[in-house]
């Protein structure tokens, strides 16, 4: 059985009040057991996050990392200096880092083994544009995506990544993957796995992320290949965030 993980992903919003807010909310809330829960806020607020979440199930995540230790790299941060804050989890390959940075597959894989250096968990992140999928090569792009990364891990390495599906089209703009639309893609992506083996596959977390919220994640969270979510906007309010927590049971 996997265990589902709801992660929210801040972006760069959020602010020392929201970061009290998710501690208190979290502290007493009645969960599923068997369930993660992360937030990923800007890294400001990892800090006051860490002291805040104390005692809460929230654990914590880095919206990226530089693939260096250290060094002279003006602006970034490393994977060594975000374990010192209590991080387990980083975002790789997020559409924005894509296409706003111009991160490709080879810096996403760099920055993906930093964050497995470090001893934490990449939340690798694919997904088609909306060009793509009318073009119908949404499976192409997304497996190859995977696979770029996929063939350069260690098999122990591999077994260590969660994936995240988010097409392009559905973030930030309240249009979600239909529940088939997000669970075909999903099951490629564990069939592509079981190519390498069959219990990496079974064990894969897979999260789908796209306008995920309080009244579509309980669909979305039903089909046989979503094993959790990826949360933007929604994750900003308190009181969806924990709905979405809720509804992952
Ligand atoms: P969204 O963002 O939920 O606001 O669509 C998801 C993401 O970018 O991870």
């Amino acid at each position: 059985m996997r265990t589902p993980l709801i992660a929210g992903n801040w972006k760069m919003n959020g602010s020392t009040e929201l970061v009290e807010a998710f501690g208190r909310a979290f502290a007493d809330a009645a969960l599923p057991a068997a369930l993660k829960v992360a937030i990923f806020p800007p890294f400001p607020y990892l800090d006051a996050a860490r002291r805040a979440f104390d005692g809460t199930p929230i654990r914590l995540g880095a919206q990226t990392l530089n693939p260096l230790h250290s060094g002279a790299r003006t602006g970034e941060v490393s994977g060594s200096m975000l374990r010192e804050f209590g991080v387990e989890y980083a975002l790789v390959g997020h559409s924005e880092r894509r296409q706003l940075y111009r991160e490709g597959d080879r810096e996403v894989c760099d920055r993906l083994l930093a964050a497995l250096s470090a001893g934490m968990t990449p939340v690798l992140c694919v997904g088609e544009t909306l060009e793509e999928r009318d073009a119908g090569r949404t499976l192409d792009v997304v497996l190859r995506q995977v696979g770029f990364i996929m063939a350069r891990l260690e098999p122990e390495q591999r077994t260590r990544v969660v994936i995240a599906y988010e097409p392009v089209w559905a973030i930030g703009t309240g249009r979600t993957a239909t529940p088939e639309q997000a669970q075909e893609v999903m099951a490629a992506i564990r069939a592509y796995q079981a190519g390498y083996d069959r219990e990496l596959a079974e064990g894969l977390c897979l999260l789908y992320g796209g306008s995920m919220n309080a009244n579509n994640a309980a669909e979305l969270l039903a089909q046989p290949d979503i094993d959790g979510g990826l949360v933007g906007g929604a994750s900003l309010k308190v009181d969806d965030f924990l709905a979405i927590c809720q509804s992952a049971g």
